[in-house]
């Protein structure tokens, strides 16, 4: 009797352990978050690192582009962006993303200008509306680091959450960008 009541049990907790494992496997797993990287670039490191953050995770690839190319000379792009920025001058785009509405995640590409994003950015931050989207910056400089890229990009992209933690580098430098989106979970570890 003892016998047939421990049968009964074990037939019992076995049927049940495998009813949970079915509920758990049929459990909606959560939808991969729709990604969009967009860049601006005047002489080609952003656009490299953007290609660099794309071959790694995927999503769709954007360019940032104005309808009034800046010069080719470095001194006269300078000058003109040093007056753009002091004005908050935002330059027409020569561009749209279709249908931004689609995308979770954005990871903006800007160069440091001044020490500021290059005005084509903030052209693009005014364009849209990225509310409750999550924008993650990446800036290239030429020795001068964040300084007030990021938080301009706080500033004037309004409801999105802005992550703390950008990428930061020198010119077209990649070293270490692989360790950065395995930080942000968008590649596995
Ligand atoms: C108009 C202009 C302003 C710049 N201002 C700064 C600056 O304030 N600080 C800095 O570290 N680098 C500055 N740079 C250098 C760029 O941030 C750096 O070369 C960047 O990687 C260029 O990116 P791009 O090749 O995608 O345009 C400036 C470059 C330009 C053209």
């Amino acid at each position: 009797m003892k016998k047939l009541l421990a049968l009964a049990l074990s037939f019992f907790a076995a049927t049940n352990a495998n009813a949970q494992n079915a509920q758990e496997s049929a459990a909606p797993e959560a939808a991969a978050p729709k990604i969009l990287v967009a860049y601006y670039s005047w002489s080609g490191n952003t656009k490299e690192v953007a290609e660099a953050i794309h071959k790694n995770i995927g999503g769709d690839l954007f360019a940032i582009e104005t309808v009034q190319a800046y010069p080719e000379e470095y001194r006269e792009t300078t000058e003109q962006a040093k007056k753009e920025i002091n004005a908050g001058y935002h330059p027409e785009l020569a561009n749209k993303v279709a249908d931004i509405a689609q995308y979770d995640v954005i990871f903006l590409g800007s160069p440091n200008w001044w020490g500021t994003i290059a005005p084509a950015v903030s052209s693009f931050l005014a364009s849209y509306d990225l509310n409750g989207k999550t924008v993650i910056p990446f800036i290239t400089h030429g020795s001068g680091g964040v300084q007030n890229t990021v938080s301009t990009i706080k500033e004037q992209c309004k409801g999105c959450n802005v992550s703390d933690n950008p990428w930061v580098g020198f010119r077209n430098r990649t070293f270490g960008l692989k360790g950065w989106l395995k930080d942000l979970g968008y590649i596995a570890k």
